[in-house]
Parts: C-alpha cells; structure tokens; sequence
C-alpha cells in the first residue's frame, strides 16, 4: 500500500480529511473500548466494615456485604466479570498459607454469597499463596526457597476448593511450573469440567505490584525481606520466554492467558495474541492505577482520559478484555458518553 503524496506544491493524500469531523472519526475508529471487556478485581476482607486502600484511591477492602453491593453494580453497568482477591487476618497466616485451602474461607464464602444472588455474573478467584503466607511469597519455602512442587499441592486444593464454591474461573497468578496442567486434572478428576482456567502465563517481576501488596497485607517489605519474586516471576528483560511460558499453559490445559502487567507490556501481550491467537487478557495492575491517580491528583493528567485511553492502547495491542481496577469508572464513563 502505497499513498501517492506528491502532486505539486500542496499534498493529495491527506490523512487529516478523515480526523476533521467527529462523526468520521467515530466511524474510521479501529479499536473500541466496551464495558464487555472488563474484569473489575476486588479486594475483601473478613470484617464488618470497609477500608481504605491508601495507595489506591477509591478502592477499598470491603466486606462481604459491600461486595454483594458491588456485584450488583458490576451486573447493572454490564461488567462481565468481578474477580475476588483476600485480605486475610494475620492470625490465619502461616509458612505454607494453610488457609488457602480451606473450604470455608473468606474467598469461598464470598463466591457462595455472590453466586447465589448474581448467578449470571463471571467470578474469579485468584489461586496463589501470597494472601495467606506469613512471609508473603506466593508459595511454600523449602530452606528459604520457594519449592514449585510442594506449592502445586497446596495450588490444587486451594483452586479445587474454590471452584467447589462455585467460582467459574480460577487464575493462578503464582508462576509455578506446571501448576495449569494439575489444576485441569485435578478438577476434572472432581468433575468441575466446567471450571475455566484463565492461566497468568506471563507474569513479568514488577516494582508496579506495590500498592496491591499494601492491599492484600502482603507487603513489599515483607516480600523483599523474603527475597523478592524473581525465582518464579518472569524476568522484565524476557519476550520469547513469554512466548514459551503461555505455550506450555495452554498445552497444559488453559483456557485464556494473561499478560500482566499491562501498559509497560504491551509489546509482550501483541506478541502473545498474534502467535497463539487464543483469548488473551492484560492486567493493568495496581501501581498502572496508582501512578494515573497521583499524577491526576497533582492535577498534572486528565484521570478519565488517562484511563479510557491506557485501557483503548490495551485493546489496540490485542486483548480481549482487561482487569482493571477503574473497571467501574470506565463502565460508568461508557454509559453517559
Ligand atoms: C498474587 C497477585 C499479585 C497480583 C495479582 N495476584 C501480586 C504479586 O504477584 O505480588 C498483582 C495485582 C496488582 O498489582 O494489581 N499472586
């Protein structure tokens, strides 16, 4: 393709005739942002009353109660799909996150309330350790390392568990290897076929994970002490290891795969969806949402545009849908444009 842009002394082709007026540039749009492409994550906790996220404004922890509030919101602005992260008590957290895997934990209790009133909307639960580990790692340390096999034990019950309760989608966010393969045996074998794995394939090691940390009581120092995430995480330097990463996922079993995080990603996430052409979802993670709300909060970026056009770049890289966590302000935005 070729434009013939020479002509004498003033230019023939001239892209600007197209951008001149809104109703052309509505119908020349190659991309569009759609309230079906979002996935809203939400932070719970196990007590009466809701609290703030400090390093996320507008987010909060809430309870069980708030949560079926905001379900209900999701389901009348049209969001496809809430996904459930705990904050678990200090007291419930141990060397190997025993609490994941009980049936009657919070995030089980929550999928029950949610699914019993809102049976038509997505929940998913996030399978990995961090919430529940005294250290904060997503896994079980065996002499102060985090040991894939023994954290896939506790990965099964954990998403068996919580499938049982109802969830139709888990995500393994921990990076072990092999996990995705002995979750599809392991819950087809208890007869949830129908259970989705929506698999973090390529998750890179990411500083943008902080305020999440603050928001789950995993915190970064207690993370960092620990050793960081770097033996499981993907290095941030690595593209073809992504590639290999979501290949072995889906050979394993996986239904959809992510990318995460979002914006500082999205050469790896176009990557990603041309090559395996499956359904593929970005993470715009919680340091993404932090950075747009300080700098609007300086007044120095537009927050509603700043959101609506980090999430459009999203799409236009490849995804199919996006977490995020301005999922309800986006949705609203959509529905008064
Ligand atoms: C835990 C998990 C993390 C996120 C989602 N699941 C944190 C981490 O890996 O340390 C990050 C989400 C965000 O930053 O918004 N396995």
């Amino acid at each position: 393709m070729s434009d013939q842009i020479v002509t004498g002394k003033f230019p023939s082709a001239r892209m600007r005739r197209a951008r001149r007026f809104g109703w052309s540039r509505e119908l020349s749009a190659e991309t569009r942002l759609s309230v079906s492409d979002l996935i809203w994550p939400i932070f719970i906790h196990d007590q009466p009353g809701d609290l703030d996220v400090e390093s996320m404004p507008n987010v909060q922890r809430v309870s069980i109660n708030t949560l079926l509030g905001l379900a209900e919101q999701a389901q009348s602005l049209g969001i496809p799909a809430i996904a459930l992260f705990p904050s678990a008590e200090e007291s419930l957290k141990d060397e190997k996150g025993s609490e994941a895997v009980n049936p009657e934990n919070l995030v089980c209790r929550a999928v029950q309330a949610v699914k019993e009133r809102f049976p038509d909307l997505g929940v998913i639960c996030d399978v990995a350790l961090d919430p529940y580990t005294s250290h904060g790692q997503d896994g079980v340390l065996v002499d102060g390392y985090v040991a894939n096999d023994e954290t896939i034990e506790m990965l099964v019950q954990q998403a068996q568990a919580q499938a049982q309760a109802g969830c139709d989608v888990v995500a393994p966010s921990d990076m072990m290897d092999g996990r995705v393969g002995v979750i599809r045996k392991t819950l087809d074998d208890a007869g949830l076929i129908d259970t989705q794995i929506m698999s973090y394939a390529a998750k890179y090691n990411s500083a943008f994970y902080g305020p999440f940390r603050d928001a789950v009581g995993s915190a970064p120092s207690k993370v960092s002490r620990s050793g960081g995430k770097g033996t499981y995480q993907m290095n941030p330097a690595n593209s073809d290891e992504a590639i290999r990463e979501v290949s072995m996922d889906i050979e394993e079993g996986a239904d959809s795969v992510i990318v995460k995080p979002g914006l500082p990603y999205l050469d790896i996430l176009q990557r990603v969806k041309d090559t395996f052409g499956v359904p593929t979802y970005v993470y715009q993670v919680s340091g993404e949402y932090a950075m747009l709300h300080a700098a609007a909060e300086k007044g120095w970026l537009d927050l509603e545009a700043v959101m609506m056009e980090s999430l459009l770049g999203m799409k236009r890289a490849g995804a199919d849908g996006i977490w995020t966590y301005f999922a309800k302000d986006v949705a609203s935005a959509l529905r008064d444009s």
